[in-house]
């Protein structure tokens, strides 16, 4: 029970966009529904979304890919992942995941009969970083591909250049499947850019899978709408898995998804001036309380209190109950986030007033005796 007397929790732990759709997008939809567009999607997805999803690729991920049979709409990354899982992983291989991780990545990982086996990270200059010998250190005769995230939730890393260059030669020197999980790419802070791991290394062509949605960028959790780019063998692969189980999202979604990647891009633009404030706001309300790990993409910040040796999740919890504020333990990511805090701004306005004075108060009561 929360003992904040009288308060109601503030939550600073949801990852989910608080704008509404874009008026334009929302239109494209109505538009769609009065067109009649809602018999069954084409299985590989809507031919329209298709091409808009290649030009899109071409135009900012400098990457190119035949709509016709290398593409694929899914309901969501979250499809993504799973039906290129699905098409890669045997029983009894094993997938690299990062650690930290986006929690939701090992339960299709069993689910496709995968082990999964982590890479472990380090904290170096302020950033999370994984280095050749970490993957080294986790890779086995058993492990068949790897999931990457970059921008990387939850710790906000961008990955570099160099840094994919370490992971994809490794991913090619171990003749390993990538999955490329992209979701944040829009929304990168500072000097920060978005590098598709494709771009630094065409030669994975062939064994990698992008997995992008329209989820964060647009704001369009709820529509349920994402993209896979591949190679063909590939790309067919997941294609049974997606006809044997969704068979896309629906054909007017698809449509006001089209209309998403092809119309005007400046709410992308306004969404990202206003992640770009909170970001600020998070880095201004905790000066001084914790160290932060400033995030570089996404709209999560690690709170580091690692030197006070408290489990994470015992920092949450007193969080939690004594002052009334919700963030996640950075253990729930892996034991790599061990000591850290995941703090959201996904949401914005007074809840993040409010729930980043909660959280200072709260750093300051629980660390200070510990200091
Ligand atoms: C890294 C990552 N991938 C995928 C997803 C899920 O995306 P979608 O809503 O498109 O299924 C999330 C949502 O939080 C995420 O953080």
């Amino acid at each position: 029970m929360c003992q904040a007397q009288g308060k109601s929790l503030v939550s600073l732990m949801r990852g989910e966009p608080d704008f509404p759709t874009p008026e334009h997008i929302v239109e494209a939809s109505i538009r769609a529904l009065r067109n009649g567009r809602t018999s069954y999607p084409d299985n590989r997805g809507e031919k329209n979304f298709r091409e808009a999803v290649a030009r899109k690729l071409e135009r900012n991920n400098r990457l190119r890919f035949d709509p016709t049979n290398e593409v694929l709409a899914t309901t969501g990354a979250t499809m993504g992942v799973y039906a290129a899982l699905m098409a890669m992983i045997n029983e009894g291989d094993e997938v690299l995941t990062p650690d930290p991780v986006y929690d939701a990545y090992h339960s299709p990982i069993r689910l496709a009969g995968g082990r999964v086996r982590t890479v472990a990270s380090e904290i170096r200059n302020g950033r999370f970083v994984i280095t050749e010998e970490a993957l080294e250190r986790a890779w086995s005769p058993a492990v068949k591909a790897m999931i990457l995230n970059t921008p990387w939730n939850p710790v906000g890393m961008v990955m570099t250049r160099a840094e994919l260059e370490t992971i994809t030669s490794f991913c090619e020197r171990r003749n390993l499947f990538l999955i490329s999980d992209e979701v944040y790419e829009a929304i990168t802070y500072g000097g920060a850019v978005h590098v598709s791991p494709l771009e630094v290394a065409p030669r994975l062509r062939d064994r990698c899978v992008m997995v992008n949605s329209l989820s964060k960028t647009y704001s369009m959790t709820g529509w349920r709408v994402g993209y896979c780019a591949g190679s063909v063998p590939l790309i067919e692969a997941m294609f049974l898995v997606l006809a044997q189980s969704s068979r896309g999202p629906a054909t007017f979604v698809q449509d006001a998804a089209a209309e998403a990647l092809e119309g005007p891009q400046d709410c992308v633009a306004s969404m990202l001036e206003e992640y770009s404030r909170r970001r600020a706001r998070v880095l201004e309300a905790l000066d001084g309380a914790a160290p932060v790990i400033a995030p570089e993409g996404g709209f999560f910040t690690m709170v580091d209190c690692r030197q006070w040796k408290i489990p994470s999740n015992e920092i949450r919890q007193r969080l939690l109950h004594e002052h009334g504020v919700v963030v996640v333990h950075g253990s729930a990511y892996g034991a790599g986030g061990e000591g850290t805090l995941r703090v959201s701004f996904a949401s914005g306005g007074e809840n993040l007033s409010r729930g980043l004075a909660r959280l200072r108060e709260g750093l300051g009561n629980i660390l200070e005796p510990a200091r």
